[in-house]
């Protein structure tokens, strides 16, 4: 059967977005759904009901991550899509949920109207994407690539003390699927852009052909506490100081290497934290990216000489911690086409660009072709209860995806 005529029912997709943004809902519109936390959860509850409404075969491998398989007609490795349906604590109601959805609504499109395609499809949610309560970040979905020791990210420690392993349990998402299960010939996920290129020149489609590198740190500053009014400055070792000036060059490094490098302090917690008390204790995150493997080296190079220089001329002891380490990821020429020929097909302007966020889509490139499908963020905001997609730009990017899985599932040599 010729399946191009086919669209998808973007109000049976924002209806199922709504439904998922009412987990969680924070002011303003936005979500707070935590890796594992109870409004997890109630997310994974809703979305799991949604596979299996849909007939597909649910699976929880050992991680949480879920899978939602339909069947094809050849006994072929599957077409995979999805996302994360985690959230920062200030999270919007798109960036993953998304994904997410739209896959659920390619297959219902399918199931509609009773295509079946040569290879399975296979929609997932990953754990802990995010990596706002567990680091590393796109966590689930870097253990399935085999890139991370089940053992050490069932060990994982997160920012309320709690162990993933125990948190994993406690909601009931320990599953018994086999690590790597339903191995892909294909990834394609939909996300929204989450920066803000394609509103800026009002282009539908990304293309997304590459992935900056990711370097997470956590810094934790030792210095004395003291009287603030007594203590002359000469006599100081403050650690709430060290923090402060940490995340000033972190500014100026980025400002001057320019390019694609960007550095971000995004937590920052002093003790005791108190008015008339001089800092002991400053414990601080930093993320600097790069599409450029090199200079991303450098950027952390030039953050470890600040740190000694600093820790010397202060008297303060210093100790860094890695969170997380991804190089710059490139996707597959093969599905980056894909996409750009389904787009124009369907008559949406597209351009080839970068995702400047980590997204499930790297880890799946570690063993299978990827590419990514984005959609405008509205002024780019995202990671924020504001972040905003316009209804259009939801269902041309899921009728992108829908013609995508259908071409990658109808291929049969990778
Ligand atoms: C994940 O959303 C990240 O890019 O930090
Ligand atoms: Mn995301
Ligand atoms: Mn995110």
């Amino acid at each position: 059967m010729n399946a191009d005529h086919l669209r998808i029912d973007a109000a049976r997709l924002l209806v199922r977005l709504d439904r998922l943004a009412e987990i969680g809902a924070i002011e303003g519109g936005g979500c707070c759904r935590l890796a594992l936390s109870d409004e997890d959860k109630a997310g994974r509850d809703l979305v799991v009901g949604w596979m299996r409404d849909l007939g597909l075969a649910v699976s929880i491998d050992r991680i949480g991550n879920v899978f939602g398989l339909r069947a094809g007609t050849q006994a072929l490795p599957p077409v995979m899509t999805g996302s994360h349906i985690d959230t920062v604590r200030t999270g919007g109601r798109y960036d993953g949920n998304l994904g997410v959805i739209a896959g659920l609504e390619a297959v219902e499109t399918l199931n509609a109207a009773g295509v079946r395609t040569p290879r399975p499809l296979v929609v997932a949610f990953f754990t802990d994407e995010e990596g706002a309560r567990f680091a590393p970040d796109m966590l689930g979905s870097l253990v399935y690539a085999g890139g991370l020791p089940l053992e050490e990210a069932l060990a994982a420690v997160a920012i309320d003390g709690k162990v993933l392993r125990a948190e994993l349990q406690r909601i009931g998402y320990a599953g018994d699927a086999a690590l790597g299960i339903h191995r892909p010939s294909a990834y394609v996920e939909l996300h929204i852009e989450q920066g803000p290129v394609l509103d800026a020149e009002g282009t539908t489609i990304g293309a997304v052909e590459d992935l900056q590198g990711i370097s997470w740190q956590e810094i934790a500053i030792t210095g004395q506490s003291n009287h603030a009014g007594t203590t002359p400055m000469r006599l100081r070792h403050d650690a709430g100081y060290c923090a402060a000036a940490t995340a000033c060059f972190l500014r100026g490094l980025a400002r001057e290497m320019g390019g694609a490098q960007v550095c971000t302090v995004g937590r920052i917690d002093l003790g005791p934290n108190l008015i008339n008390v001089i800092a002991a204790r400053a414990t601080l995150t930093a993320d600097l990216r790069n599409t450029d493997e090199a200079l991303l080296r450098q950027a952390e190079a030039r953050l470890d000489a600040f740190l000694e220089t600093l820790a010397r001329d202060e008297g303060v002891a210093i100790r860094t911690k890695r969170l997380a380490r991804f190089e710059p990821v490139t996707f597959d020429p093969a599905v980056i086409r894909c996409i750009e020929g389904v787009s124009s097909r369907l008559g949406y302007g597209h351009r080839r660009m970068t995702s400047g966020a980590g997204h499930d889509a790297q880890m799946l490139a570690r063993v299978c072709p990827a590419a990514m499908i984005f959609v405008p963020s509205v002024k780019g905001i995202s990671h924020n209860a504001a972040e905003f997609t316009a209804p259009a730009d939801l269902e041309a990017g899921a009728n992108v995806l829908l013609h995508t899985l259908l071409a990658l599932a109808a291929k049969e040599a990778f």
